[in-house]
């Protein structure tokens, strides 16, 4: 049975912790600053607690270590529990930069660690079903990619809490909405599409706050294809295929058709499936892909414990994690110096 650690109890940690023990998995031992927070999950497993996360690392029972916590200190928290030989589940981004994430992919590349980047949403069946319909779509000729999420940065005042810097979202995420939603899209785009060779980007930082509440980016693709991405916090409680507020759509034009995939609210995954559309462009031929509602979480962590346990690599890897990094780090440079910036991918 597989053993595991998790650094940081907060918003995310429990679909780390719910999903593997729905694996087989065991949760041994926890940690946070906040021993409160730590201590709350740790009785839900009888688990061991700490507030030092090298305390953790050091259990020598912990074989696999989930980075829960902020992303600027996945690269700290990762890079010794690659030292001390544990596998790990990192949640993205994978850094709060291209630099660190290169960095954090060749140390677990050198070490052989067993490595994987939290972008669950590949493993919706949808996604994946889209996958290999593209295999037999032909050439690419346009994406248009959105994430919307709900939050009125529009028609308010700005918060007291939201007037410093660094604010929370920059603590928790790193960045605004392009890392925050963003980030998964790109994990998408790179998934579906391949790696982008340009991009030209632009975001909108309200007066007062440190982070963007809109990202836009044009990526040219390797075949002359060209991806287009929105990403925003968005007044429009109902907007979204649930009608919830949350709207994440992917639309793919080939030469042979037009793929439709719309993911559920990522904190509600057990609402509503994903769905996907497919139109075959010569026949017209209309074919909507609907799946169960199921949580692309567990998903994910079944595959981290079959994998282990079997001793393949993790999926996605640590290079994923670093792709979306520099994608970030390219559209926020071209939307500063509003100019096409090429990729120049540091791992070719
Ligand atoms: N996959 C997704 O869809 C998704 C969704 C939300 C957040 N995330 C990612 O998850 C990560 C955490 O986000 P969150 O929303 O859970 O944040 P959060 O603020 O809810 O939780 C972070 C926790 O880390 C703890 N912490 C801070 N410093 C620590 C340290 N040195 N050692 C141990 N614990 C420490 C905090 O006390 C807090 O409990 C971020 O990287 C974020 O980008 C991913």
């Amino acid at each position: 049975m597989t053993k595991v650690g998790i650094v940081g109890c907060g918003t995310i940690s429990k679909f780390h912790y719910e999903g593997y023990e729905r694996a087989g998995a065991k949760v041994v031992h926890v940690c946070d600053l906040n021993i409160d927070a730590a201590k709350s999950v740790a009785t839900r497993y009888g688990a061991r607690v700490s507030t030092d996360y090298r305390t953790l690392i050091d259990d020598p029972e912990v074989q696999i270590v989930s980075v829960t916590t902020y992303s600027k200190l996945h690269k700290e928290v990762a890079l010794a529990a690659i030292a001390a030989g544990k596998g790990v589940v990192c949640e993205k981004t994978l850094t709060d930069s291209a630099g660190s994430s290169a960095e954090l992919a060749t140390a677990a590349d050198k070490a052989g660690t067993f490595f994987t980047i939290g972008y669950m949403k590949r493993y919706f069946p949808a996604v994946q079903q889209a996958k290999t319909l593209l295999t037999d779509m032909g050439q690419i000729i346009s994406i248009h990619a959105r994430t919307w999420q709900a939050w009125d940065w529009w028609n308010c005042e700005i918060p007291k809490e939201y007037r410093n810097h660094p604010s929370g979202v920059i603590n928790t995420n790193g960045g605004g909405i392009l890392v925050a939603g963003g980030s998964h899209i790109l994990d998408l785009l790179h998934f579906l599409a391949g790696r982008p060779t340009n991009v030209c980007g632009q975001m909108y930082i309200r007066e007062g706050l440190d982070f963007d509440t809109r990202a836009n980016a044009m990526m040219w693709l390797k075949d002359g294809g060209i991806a287009n991405l929105e990403a925003c916090w968005h007044p429009m409680s109902y907007a979204g295929y649930e009608r919830n507020g949350w709207d994440e759509r992917i639309e793919i034009n080939t030469a042979k058709g037009r793929l439709d995939l719309a993911t559920p609210m990522w904190n509600k995954p057990t609402s509503n499936g994903a769905l996907l559309v497919h139109q075959d462009a010569a026949t017209g031929r209309t074919t909507e892909y609907r799946y169960p509602a199921l949580n692309p979480f567990d998903i994910e962590m079944a595959e981290v414990v079959r994998r282990f346990e079997c001793g393949e690599p993790g999926s996605p890897s640590a290079w994923d994690g670093y792709v979306v990094d520099e994608l970030i780090s390219q559209i926020t440079k071209s939307a500063q110096t509003q100019t096409v910036c090429p990729m120049i991918w540091r791992d070719r």
